[in-house]
């Protein structure tokens, strides 16, 4: 055990310092509104049942922020094959996280840390890249 572990209380994760899940929930409700009212995106949920989908947000959000959310679904390359998502998708649906997160008032390093976290699962859900099409 080295000695800079747990003598810290600054360990906090994103998702503790914003409020953990009752915050979490106002934003991924947030979330999924604009997810569903956009055009270009509502068509790859059709067929999905609330309940999954809700736990796609609730995943999205809590994990990124490094959540104590035991994540047992399936990974997030398998979830996503076949949809043929693009990357303008992608941007679209990271567009709508920061939104919903701004609104909320989670303040900017954290948002940044977040789209960090969230822009590195792109080459698992993103089928079609920009230089294919
Ligand atoms: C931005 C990063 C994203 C993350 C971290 C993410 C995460 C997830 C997770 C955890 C699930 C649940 C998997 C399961 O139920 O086992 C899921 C499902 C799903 N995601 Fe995403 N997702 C992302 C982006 C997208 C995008 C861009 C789209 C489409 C535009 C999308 C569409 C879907 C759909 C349709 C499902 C349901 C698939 C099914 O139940 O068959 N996701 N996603």
């Amino acid at each position: 055990m080295t000695s800079t572990t747990q003598t810290e209380p600054q360990a906090e994760s994103d998702y503790a310092a914003v409020g953990g899940a009752p915050a979490i929930t106002v934003v991924v409700n947030r979330f999924y509104e604009l997810v569903l009212a956009d055009d270009r995106l509502r068509g790859y949920f059709d067929g999905i049942e609330l309940v999954r989908l809700k736990r796609h947000q609730v995943a999205l959000v809590s994990q990124v922020m490094g959540g104590p959310v035991a994540y047992d679904g399936r990974d997030l390359r398998t979830a996503h094959a076949n949809l043929h998502i693009t990357a303008d998708d992608f941007a679209a649906v990271a567009g709508h996280l920061i939104a919903a997160l701004t609104e909320a008032g989670v303040p900017s390093e954290i948002i940044d840390r977040t789209v960090s976290a969230v822009a590195a699962t792109q080459p698992d859900i993103v089928e079609v890249s920009a230089t294919e099409a």
